[in-house]
């Protein structure tokens, strides 16, 4: 039995009025990945977002309820955001690299904290490049632009970029539909060598995606959390008919 790494407890947020989650229990395990999926505008993104406060950046917004990681209430006002955002790291929809070099890229968040000797970050350059599968493209080539890597390279950077601070949990927002079919199976499998090591939240689009590489996921429509289990069974034999409807592509 696997540990509750973050739990969401009775997530309410709202837009102004409108109201985008509507009272969300989920638990994420640690050393699993876990899908979020359903169709556009039922609140996946959103719900992302609350795990690590980057929904505290929108002044409309408003959430009620509680987020827990490691049994600390995230919302709490004596917690670090910037602390909070290292420890829940994030990768986006679009490959998002610093117009620096690779090297400079990987390295950002453990200079910005304080980190400055030089074989510390050289080590940490190799092992994060190495986590995210990008260390054979790219080991000759430290110094040059990360810009000018491919996106599926890239998006690979990024995620070494987030691994290089030692996150307890990694959130990814629809990290592959950017790509091209090789580049995104790499980066899925970047993230089936990452789960011996890290815990994984991913909102995507792709059953095929959802059903190759998570264990667990959770099913969402119009601000509810559906049906939540272990993708086998949402895939197999799902419980509800909203969820049997989504996957079989008969909606959204
Ligand atoms: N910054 C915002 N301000 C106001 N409303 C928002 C904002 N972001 C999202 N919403 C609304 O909240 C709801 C959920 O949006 P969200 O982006 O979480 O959906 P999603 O499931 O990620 O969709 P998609 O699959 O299209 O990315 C939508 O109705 C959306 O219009
Ligand atoms: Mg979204």
């Amino acid at each position: 039995m696997t540990t509750e790494i973050m739990t969401a407890h009775d997530v309410h947020l709202f837009y102004g009025k409108k109201e985008a989650l509507k009272g969300i229990d989920l638990g994420i395990r640690e050393h699993e990945i876990t899908a979020l999926i359903g169709p556009s505008g039922c609140g996946k993104s959103t719900f992302l977002r609350t795990l690590n406060r980057m929904n505290d950046l929108i002044p409309s917004v408003k959430i009620t309820g509680k987020i827990e990681l490691d049994g600390q209430d995230i919302y709490a006002p004596n917690m670090d955001t910037v602390q909070l955002r290292k420890r829940v790291g994030m990768v986006f929809q679009q490959p998002n690299p610093f117009p620096f070099s690779i090297y400079d890229n990987v390295t950002y968040g453990l200079k910005l904290a304080g980190v400055k000797d030089r074989q510390t970050l050289d080590a940490a350059v190799e092992s994060s490049l190495r986590a995210a599968a990008i260390w054979d493209d790219v080991k000759d080539k430290l110094g040059q632009s990360a810009l000018a890597l491919s996106g599926g390279q890239q998006q690979r950077v990024c995620i070494a970029r987030v691994i290089a601070v030692q996150p307890e949990l990694i959130l990814l927002d629809e990290p592959t539909s950017a790509l091209d079919p090789i580049s995104a199976t790499k980066v899925e499998n970047t993230l089936l060598d990452l789960r011996e090591n890290y815990t994984i939240v991913i909102v995507t689009h792709s059953m095929h995606q959802a059903s190759r590489i998570s264990d667990r996921t959770a099913f969402f429509y119009q601000g509810d959390l559906i049906e939540y289990d272990r993708t086998k069974k949402i895939f197999m034999n799902p419980t509800h008919q909203e969820t049997e409807d989504y996957i079989s592509g008969r909606f959204g």
